[in-house]
């Protein structure tokens, strides 16, 4: 299911429309209105990026780095080659909402990078792509015809002389391939491993060149932004919250989905726009923000709006927008084994504290769960989570220490409760 409340990125988009994804009706819908306007009146990069500024846009992707910023720091001057990455990979547990912005909505994304590229003086782009979304790698393959028959893609741009060429790549569906940098070495056809950082990709990217990555939906809003302007952006937000965000909400709501509310919106409104709780079972927990996020109370949730501040706040992030919706019957001891599993499995192993420690994670929750956890257990996972959290080349450790935290810190009875008694709390059936 898909709603869009309210309009930035599927303002008119009739998703029940087959052909609503393609170039004639993003141009019914006012689709490259805006790149049209930046090439005629030659806009400067400098009043594109004060626009970035003013809009407030904090990129989509999981850190909600505001997206001025980020395009301010490529040096444009550089005569060399620089790079616009898109960041479709989108392998976070819980988040499904870029996929929709590449099967409804493609253009927009493609007109926002182009954009990009004018504005940091890049002359090539790439759309990493999940590999497990095929068919829709292919019809963004398509939009990318279209778009280079129309004169939007390719040598001098709408008589303008800006040349901008993008390309589709897609890879094999490695959680890790989304952190960017690994995003870089796979798209050069290296195996897909984090690279430390410094060296940040606006200095030394792609193929060692000065590289933007964004996030699919950072790169989709931005057509918006120039057509309607970042005053308008920004109040569809809050202050330090611009625009509107796609929460993809799952778990035991009525209708899961994807959701785009302006940003501000209280929890509450969300969850009964996905229909409340499903069997009206009691809300016991969410993820505010994709499975890397801390988990929260439902109690403390429902005080929250949907926004980077509020949920920081609370002590969670915002992340990519994933809102997983947990009621009464789940074992937290099981939900967190099974997302323990999750980071083991996609630890790329270059660091010894994640790849070992993802593991020892996962071995000590899992026996837990199975009635075989020791006194001592949960004092054990705090011990490996400090050697773990901020001692890697990538966040990934960290990702896979922030649930083990939370869910131990506000759900510690029921973890007690497993390593006493040998048995499950609430008697969920899985357990
Ligand atoms: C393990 C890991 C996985 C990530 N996966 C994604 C992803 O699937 N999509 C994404 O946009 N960003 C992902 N990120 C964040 C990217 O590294 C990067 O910050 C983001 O694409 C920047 O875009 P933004 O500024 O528009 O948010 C991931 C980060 C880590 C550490
Ligand atoms: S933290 Fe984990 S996933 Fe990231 S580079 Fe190190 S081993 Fe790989």
């Amino acid at each position: 299911m898909t709603v869009y409340q309210s309009g930035v990125i599927f303002a008119n988009v009739d998703t029940n429309d087959s052909e609503c994804w393609s170039l004639a009706k993003y141009q019914q819908r006012g689709g490259y209105t805006a790149l049209r306007q930046i090439l005629t009146e030659k806009i400067t990069p400098d009043t594109i990026i004060a626009q970035m500024k003013a809009s407030g846009l904090r990129g989509r992707g999981g850190a909600g780095f505001p997206t001025g910023l980020k395009w301010s720091f490529m040096p444009r001057a550089l005569p060399i080659a620089k790079y616009i990455v898109c960041n479709s990979d989108e392998g976070e547990p819980g988040t499904f909402k870029d996929l929709d912005i590449l099967k409804y909505n493609p253009h927009a994304l493609i007109e926002g990078m182009i954009i990009a590229g004018y504005t940091m003086n890049a002359n090539v782009g790439y759309n990493y792509i999940h590999g497990e979304i095929f068919e829709i790698y292919e019809l963004f393959e398509q939009a990318l015809v279209e778009a280079r028959n129309a004169g939007l893609l390719g040598k001098n741009i709408l008589n303008s002389g800006f040349d901008f060429e993008l390309f589709a790549h897609h890879g094999y569906g490695a959680y890790i391939c989304g952190e960017e940098t690994a995003l870089l070495d796979s798209i050069e056809g290296k195996k897909g491993q984090p690279r430390f950082k410094p060296p940040f990709p606006a200095s030394f990217g792609l193929y060692g060149k000065p590289t933007t990555i964004n996030n699919t939906e950072t790169l989709a809003s931005v057509p918006f932004i120039i057509k309607d302007g970042a005053e308008k952006f920004q109040q569809q937000g809050i202050p330090n919250n611009g625009g509107t965000k796609l929460f993809s909400i799952s778990g035991h709501v009525n209708r899961p989905g994807n959701y785009e509310i302006p940003l501000g919106t209280p929890f509450s409104k969300l969850l009964e726009m996905a229909g409340g709780m499903k069997d009206g079972k009691p809300l016991k927990a969410v993820i505010p923000g994709g499975s890397s996020a801390p988990v929260l109370p439902g109690k403390i949730m429902l005080d929250c709006t949907m926004d980077y501040d509020s949920i920081a706040k609370a002590g969670s992030m915002l992340g990519s927008g994933a809102v997983i919706v947990m009621n009464e019957d789940v074992c937290m001891v099981k939900a967190l084994e099974r997302l323990a599993y999750f980071y083991h499995e996609e630890s790329c192993g270059q660091c010894t504290p994640c790849r070992e420690g993802t593991g020892w994670l996962y071995d000590i929750i899992h026996r837990i769960e199975h009635g075989q956890g020791r006194h001592g257990d949960l004092d054990l996972l705090e011990s490996i989570g400090n050697q773990m959290a901020g001692r890697t080349i990538c966040a990934l450790a960290d990702a896979a220490v922030f649930p083990v935290r939370s869910f131990t810190k506000h759900f510690n009875d029921e973890f007690v409760y497993h390593i006493e008694h040998k048995k499950c709390k609430v008697q969920h059936k899985w357990c």
